[in-house]
């Protein structure tokens, strides 16, 4: 999950790195009595939306007085940059910049290890500098212990900072970003820039964070900083049902037992949708131990998606056998009643396939077509999403 600079704002300031005072508004009139209550000679009125580039794109503007902090709030909100509409500005105390520079902490998968970033030369895009000008970024793999003085020194050192009065105040806030990065559970702590005051201070600036969703159990406190206006709500159905599911934008529904499984049913229904213009609406795996409920939880998901026209169910009998996966179906369809109306196609194999079917047999239900095979099933799902 990507965080808004507020947020990251605020991560940062309860792990002791330095910000500057700031207030999110919605409104224009939020935004101006926001710069009131900051009471600063100037304020900078920003756009929170989830990607880059703000500033050239017009998004980040400076106000003298609460009233044209307004004007600047006006002007932000509602804003489109690159595809974000702006719904809040954050309205930040203004900084005397002296220098700009450049921080990241990142997950660096393909080496397996954390990698920080530190460049002389902050401000502009990233990707832009790491093509221009390599040499004036230092990449500095970390060890698991992350970021101590001696590390600390050792990045500034490589980034080419010399003046040992900067690097004295900047070693605390690596170290802070640091624990933002690990206490936070994030893949990525960017600070672009990270700038020195014309008073000597390190401030962060602007913040970027990702944090690994995969550790959110034991992030309870992440779960306020999702963003429920841009969340998918079926996406936030399925994740309160602990279901592992992904809307896409097609009409056949897809169930099945396991991601390898679920992944090659996506193809083989994209691929048999073609002549239909059809494509799959979703990716749910059902998992192992499937229960009724979970079938039914999946299936209420599914059907709930507007788009959906029907819902191929392929699933593989293991640990959980096709006869527990049948009577899940039944169960399910039972317990939606006028919700399942929609057509299922069923394509059971492995453990207990014969019982299985006889399931669905005995229950004959109408909206459930057994197949034999999976593209059998691809096919006959994309012919009924097309009403064909
Ligand atoms: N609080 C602030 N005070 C003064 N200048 C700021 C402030 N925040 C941002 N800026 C200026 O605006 C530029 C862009 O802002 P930033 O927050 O980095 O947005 P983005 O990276 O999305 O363009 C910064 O590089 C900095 O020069
Ligand atoms: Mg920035």
């Amino acid at each position: 999950m990507d965080l808004y600079e507020y947020q990251a704002r605020d991560l940062f300031e309860a792990h002791g790195v330095p910000v500057l005072a700031g207030i999110v508004a919605e409104t224009p009139e939020e935004a101006r009595k926001a710069a009131e209550k900051l009471a600063q000679p100037l304020v900078v009125v920003k756009a929170q939306v989830k990607t880059g580039g703000r500033g050239k794109a017009g998004g980040v503007k400076l106000a003298r007085s609460p009233q044209e902090a307004r004007e600047k709030a006006e002007e932000i909100l509602g804003m489109d940059i690159k595809g974000h509409i702006v719904h809040r500005v954050l309205v930040a105390a203004g900084a005397d910049i002296a220098s700009e520079y450049y921080f990241s902490i990142l997950l660096d998968r393909s080496n397996r290890r954390h990698l920080a970033m530190c460049s002389k030369e902050g401000g502009m895009e990233i990707e832009q500098l790491a093509k221009e000008r390599p040499e004036a970024l230092a990449k500095v793999p970390l060890p698991v212990t992350g970021i101590d003085e001696d590390v600390a020194r050792k990045i500034l050192a490589q980034a080419g900072f010399e003046d040992e009065e900067l690097i004295e105040k900047a070693v605390p806030v690596l170290e802070g970003l640091w624990d933002v990065y690990q206490g936070e559970d994030a893949t990525l702590v960017e600070v672009n820039p990270l700038v020195s005051s014309e008073e000597g201070e390190i401030i962060a600036l602007d913040g970027k964070v990702t944090l690994d969703d995969n550790a959110r159990f034991r992030q309870p406190a992440h779960e306020k900083l999702v963003d429920k206006r841009t969340e998918d709500p079926l996406e936030a159905k399925a994740k309160e049902k602990g279901l592992n599911y992904v809307h896409l934008e097609g009409q056949v529904g897809i169930i099945g037992n396991g991601a390898g499984l679920v992944m090659s049913t996506l193809d083989v229904v994209a691929y048999a949708g073609e002549e239909y213009g059809v494509k799959p609406a979703n990716f749910l795996d059902i998992g192992g131990g499937a229960s009724a409920q979970v079938m039914a939880d999946g299936l209420d998901v599914i059907l709930g998606d507007p788009q959906v026209k029907s819902v191929f169910v392929n699933v593989f009998g293991g640990i959980t056998a096709c006869d527990q996966v049948a009577s899940g179906i039944v169960k399910a369809i039972e317990m939606l009643g006028d919700k399942a109306t929609k057509p299922l196609v069923v394509r059971l194999d492995g453990n207990a396939v014969a019982a299985g079917r006889k399931i669905l047999e005995d229950a004959n239900l109408e909206q459930v077509t057994m197949v034999e095979t999976m593209d059998a099933g691809a096919a006959q799902a994309a012919k009924l999403a097309a009403g064909c």
